[in-house]
């Protein structure tokens, strides 16, 4: 075997509670990529479609991702990346975690799976440092493991997979504003009161709770976030009708997708996350924002091989 196209799935990290350490994987909206291996050392991006990104593997975070793992072996050959990217940048839904979960998870099995998953988290985890400043996790580590993840700890890396139950469906609407992580990572208080802290992680033991005993309702009442987004909902138009309608519609819960813009809401079955999908439309149709929006099963598989 020496080429792989991928579907390299968008994820949603925080999931309201846990910023940092959740986040879940995504199937109806992803990259796809094709991995080559190819005799001439090093990495080379060969192609990108759909969006206007750099071709140099340095500022590239599939280049980047797809060298620290090749830091950690011996080969006398490379690889070439294609990247048919069709996740906006800066739409919040792991647009560069997409790219560098996939560029590693490909080259892994082209190499015969040296490594595990942790690893390659860690590797991905190059290219999300190149893109937002900061080497987190909560978008890789769901794009590699499937479905929910908690970043238990960074450092060292310990990453869970958490069960997902059937029902559980995604709607996520991007009205079409960028929102850069590095920018909405500015904004965010460093210290935060202990009265919140504890309201919280609460939610954050109620969530994992609830996604194990598959209880919808106690998933609904944990998917409150009182320290992010009270601050960056700010940078979202028309946020709280949003997430007031969502809610009308039967959403269990709705928050920000990762750092935002999109807004996420998750429900119990597909009929509802439809009619969720109706509700949030109409909140931009009404104010005139242009909007993507997605309709989701929870992707218990992460990266899947096309061909
Ligand atoms: N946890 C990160 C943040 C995710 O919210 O800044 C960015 O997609």
């Amino acid at each position: 075997m020496n080429e792989l196209k991928i579907f390299c799935p968008a994820t949603i990290a925080n999931v309201s509670c846990g910023f940092d350490v959740l986040g879940l994987a995504l199937d109806t909206v992803g990259d796809e990529m094709t991995i080559r291996k190819v005799s001439k050392k090093g990495v080379v991006i060969t192609k990108i479609i759909g969006q206007k990104l750099p071709l140099e593997t340095l500022n590239n975070v599939a280049g980047v991702a797809a060298l620290a793992l090749l830091a950690e072996t011996e080969t006398d050959f490379g690889f070439e990346i294609e990247i048919d990217k069709r996740i906006k940048p800066g739409s919040g839904i792991g647009s560069s975690a997409a790219s560098s979960a996939g560029a590693v998870w490909a080259i892994n099995e082209l190499l015969g799976k040296p490594f595990g998953n942790t690893d390659l988290v860690r590797f991905a985890m190059e290219g999300e440092r190149l893109a937002t400043g900061v080497a987190h996790a909560d978008n890789v580590a769901p794009a590699l493991f499937g479905g929910f993840t908690l970043v238990r700890s960074s450092q060292p890396l310990d990453i869970i997979s958490i069960n997902t139950p059937s029902e559980l469906y995604a709607t996520v609407i991007h009205p079409q504003i960028e929102v850069k992580t590095s920018d909405a990572r500015e904004i965010l208080k460093t210290n935060i009161p202990l009265k919140d802290a504890i309201k919280q992680w609460g939610n954050v033991g109620g969530l994992i709770s609830g996604l194990y005993t598959e209880d919808y309702d106690l998933i609904g009442r944990s998917l409150e976030d009182y320290i992010i987004e009270p601050i960056r909902s700010i940078l979202i138009p028309a946020y709280d009708a949003v997430k007031q309608n969502s809610l009308k519609a039967g959403a269990l819960g709705c928050g920000i997708s990762g750092s935002g813009p999109s807004i996420f809401a998750l429900s119990k079955g597909e009929e509802t996350a439809i009619k969720v999908a109706e509700s949030m439309k109409s909140v931009y149709e009404k104010v005139g924002i242009d909007y993507d929006i997605h309709i989701s099963k929870i992707n218990k598989q992460g990266i899947k091989v096309l061909s």
